[in-house]
């Protein structure tokens, strides 16, 4: 039988063969567990964290912001580790988004404290005069409604307890949505802490390649306006970050502590700056800082 000169039963067969293949690529490993890893560590989302991915996506945050670093270079550097598929356990819908008029968001959790994150929402022309990013100051003068969090809840299937919700009854829609942008990409930064596997680091210099060097102070000078005084005040008196005038850091005085500092952040909100700035940039803010401190 010539199957070719059958157009009926040529469909028919042809239907039935991209049927199978379909069902067999497509629609079984969709049920399967080994499609969806969940990645050891991720945690699902706690009440507030979930009330506040959405309001991310009512106020339409995922046009202007994506959430998954890609595996490029570029990107790396930029953002920090890649996307894993197990990271996204959790996430329904994605927020993937496909759109940077903003930077990627997937690693913002712990980048900045949240008195920068509730400054910035409200203002954040504020810190970066520049910034196209709408101003959503209104969103701390509204309650949150909590009349739907159990269900969402009890739907996706996350832990909580009832008196955790309770709790949200005081909060605003902006205490939410600031919880839920620390909690991006926090839960990868926690499990690479456990990680046996260290890069090994080159020696940081004990003394200022650049001390005294009129030019790098100058420049120093810039780097600190336009990277830190955001935080630590534009005369480095403080704000959401310390005085950086006084002679005792908390972290120690020395070049190499201050380095330290700058370059791999403090756990109170300090962001690391080796990835961003590099290591010259840091010397000559550092330098600059020399001048004006306090003797
Ligand atoms: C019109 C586009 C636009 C919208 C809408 C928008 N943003 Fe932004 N966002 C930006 C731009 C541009 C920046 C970079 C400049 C800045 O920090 O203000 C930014 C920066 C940020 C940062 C700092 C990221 C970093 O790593 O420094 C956060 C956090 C953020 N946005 C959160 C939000 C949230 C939450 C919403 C929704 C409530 C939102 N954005 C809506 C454009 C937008
Ligand atoms: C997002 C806000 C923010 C920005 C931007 C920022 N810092 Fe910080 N910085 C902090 C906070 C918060 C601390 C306190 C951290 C702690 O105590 O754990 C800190 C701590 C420090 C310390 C340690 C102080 C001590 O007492 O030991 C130094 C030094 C420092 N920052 C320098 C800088 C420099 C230089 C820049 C710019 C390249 C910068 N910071 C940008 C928030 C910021």
């Amino acid at each position: 039988m010539n199957i070719y000169g059958k157009p009926v039963m040529f469909a028919i067969v042809a239907f039935a063969v991209i049927a199978v293949g379909t069902l067999v690529t497509t629609f079984i490993p969709l049920f399967l567990p080994a499609t969806a890893p969940a990645l050891q560590g991720v945690k699902p989302y706690t009440a507030a964290e979930l009330e506040g991915r959405d309001i991310y996506i009512r106020e339409g945050c995922n046009n202007c912001h994506t959430q998954t670093v890609r595996p490029l270079q570029p990107e790396v550097a930029r953002y920090g580790e890649y996307s894993r598929a197990g990271e996204f356990t959790y996430d329904r819908p994605f927020l993937w988004g496909s759109k940077r008029t903003g930077p990627d968001l997937a690693r913002v959790g712990g980048k900045y404290p949240d008195s920068w994150h509730y400054q910035h929402m409200k203002d954040p022309q504020s810190m970066f005069p520049k910034s196209n990013m709408p101003a959503y100051a209104w969103l701390a003068e509204r309650k949150l409604d909590t009349t739907y969090t159990e269900r969402k809840m009890k739907t996706l299937g996350f832990p909580y307890k009832t008196e955790e919700i309770k709790a949200l009854e005081s909060k605003t829609e902006l205490d939410v949505l600031v919880a839920y942008l620390q909690k991006l990409g926090r839960d990868l930064k926690e499990i690479e802490k456990g990680s046996v596997v260290k890069v090994a680091e080159a020696a940081v210099p004990e003394k200022n390649p650049f001390e005294g060097n009129a030019d790098a102070i100058k420049e120093g000078k810039k780097i600190f306006e336009t990277n830190c005084a955001v935080c630590h005040g534009k005369d480095a008196k403080g704000g959401i970050g310390p005085n950086l005038l006084r002679k005792d850091f908390k972290y120690g005085r020395s070049d190499s502590d201050l380095y330290t500092s700058i370059s791999k952040g403090r756990p109170g909100g300090m962001p690391d700056w080796e990835p961003k700035i590099g290591r010259d940039r840091i010397w000559k803010v550092i330098a600059y800082l020399r001048t004006i401190q306090e003797k």
